[in-house]
């Protein structure tokens, strides 16, 4: 079977509607949530330049070399690396990575899904009023309170999975492309509002230090996993989500371009996101390091404060929700695409059957933070001793699965395919090209490389064997 020139499932209407699409994929809770908190819980500015150089390094190469898979294969990621390995005369084991990054993006969408539901119950309650003049230990104990409730957390949990399948079964043009055009642009209006408030907190500049000061006795190996793991998390790469999305992208549209513009929009948000949240952090006397909660703890004080909060908040907390709508729909379209491919589903039927399977593993997460809260399945391992089942899905799939997914896809490219073809690709004639050649390293050789060693020493396998 060898890759079909068009997609069965449509195109992007052009260069634009693409980097909408994987700027809407990227841009998502992990920049605006996870981001915050991991750098808090990881020390600060050491965490975030081994982040930056990790999107630099690693994160800019892969995007390439998934959206090129992607736009070769034609198909969803499974029958993409089943065809494409075909085409280059390799092994079958290829299309498990497809199979992988499957099964990744449903696993994080079970969770993403549930702290999505935070954002939307975020929306009624700031829009109540509920956090008009509220003191930090006030925003602190109505969040526990919140997430103390699991049939709260199933109730917006639910409404969520319901929404993203809603866009999803309307398929590319017709529902993914349309939720992003306005989204963006309105995220980050809203985004520089806030910056504004925050500058003008007591402890701007000392949340700008602990952002961008490094003080790298504060990093562990564990916590460069981490970075490193966000790097594919926040730039959706390493499960296939990018190479579908590549897949609906028109031949004459360049790569390297649009995937340079897409990281570089996404850093933005989490940079601006993380200025927002510390300064706020410091002025209260909160914990840099309290964990998912952070930005539902923080953010209210701010809402609660200033002038116009309940509006602004209301609106934030509206724009955080669309964000992680147009992740969400890139985590399950490649399970919706294989089914609709090769079992030959509708759309629709393929969109309820996974948004059912998603939601009943998103049981986990929920429970996770009320009547499992102490339930650590894996204490007796050291790494894993505090944590929860959300953690150690986060962990899961964020830290192990995303990685090894991004390097099989970087030495598929830089190892499988054939020149001529990332070549081809690229638009690139010259095999001396610098750029080209650069980035051909970067895939073949660094990011492998580099990916192994973090992981390993962040899994604690090379000090067991080296100690
Ligand atoms: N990048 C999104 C965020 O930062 C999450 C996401 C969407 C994702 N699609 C993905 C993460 C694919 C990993 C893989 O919120």
């Amino acid at each position: 079977m060898s890759a079909p020139r068009k997609s069965m499932h449509g195109e992007w209407s052009g260069r634009f509607a693409f980097i909408l699409a994987a700027t809407g994929s990227a841009v998502g809770l992990g920049n605006i949530w996870k981001f915050p908190y991991i750098t808090g819980e990881n020390g600060g500015g050491a965490f975030v330049i081994v982040y930056l150089i990790c999107i630099a390094s690693i994160g800019i190469p892969i995007m390439m070399a998934e959206v090129m898979l992607g736009r070769r294969g034609r198909q969803s990621p499974i029958n993409t690396m089943r065809s494409l390995a075909e085409e280059a005369g390799a092994s079958r084991f290829w299309t498990l990575l497809g199979w992988a990054g499957v099964v990744a993006g449903f696993l994080i969408l079970s969770y993403y899904s549930v702290i999505a539901g935070w954002a939307l119950a975020y929306v009624f309650r700031t829009g109540s009023g509920l956090f008009l003049g509220v003191t930090a230990d006030g925003a602190g104990s109505l969040f526990n309170q919140f997430i103390a409730d699991p049939e709260k957390l199933l109730a917006w949990h639910t409404i969520f999975i319901v929404m993203t399948m809603a866009v999803v079964s309307r398929g590319v043009s017709g529902g993914l492309e349309k939720s992003v055009r306005f989204l963006m642009p309105a995220l980050f209006v809203i985004l520089v509002i806030l910056l504004g408030y925050a500058m003008n907190t007591s402890e701007f500049s000392r949340g700008v230090r602990f952002l961008f000061n490094p003080d790298f006795t504060k990093i562990t190996a564990d916590g460069v996993l981490t970075a490193m793991g966000h790097a594919f998390f926040t730039l959706s790469l390493g499960m296939g989500a990018i190479m579908v999305y590549g897949s609906y992208l028109p031949k004459n549209i360049s790569i390297a371009k649009t995937s340079i513009i897409i990281a570089l929009m996404d850093t933005l948000v989490a940079l601006v996101a993380g200025l927002i949240i510390f300064p706020i952090v410091f002025t209260n006397g909160l914990e840099p390091g309290s964990g998912p909660g952070l930005i539902f703890k923080t953010l209210p004080i701010a809402f609660g404060h200033m002038p116009g909060g309940i509006f602004f908040g209301t609106l934030f907390f509206i724009l955080l929700v669309f964000a992680a709508w147009s992740s969400a729909i890139s985590l399950i379209e490649p399970a919706v695409a294989w089914l609709v491919e090769n079992r030959g589903h509708t759309r629709v039927y393929a969109s309820v059957v996974m948004g059912a399977l998603t939601w009943l593993v998103g049981l986990l997460t929920v429970f996770s933070f009320n009547i499992w809260s102490d339930y650590k399945p894996l204490a007796h391992i050291s790494i894993f001793e505090d944590k929860t089942v959300f953690d150690l899905l986060d962990y899961l799939t964020a830290n192990i699965m995303l990685p090894l997914g991004g390097v099989l896809i970087a030495i598929f490219v830089g190892w499988v395919l054939r020149r001529e073809t990332s070549m081809h690709e690229l638009d690139i004639h010259d095999r001396m090209h610098i750029g080209y050649r650069t980035w051909h390293v970067l895939v073949k050789v660094v990011a492998p490389i580099a990916v192994i060693i973090v992981f390993l020493k962040g899994i604690g396998v090379i000090d067991a064997v080296f100690g």
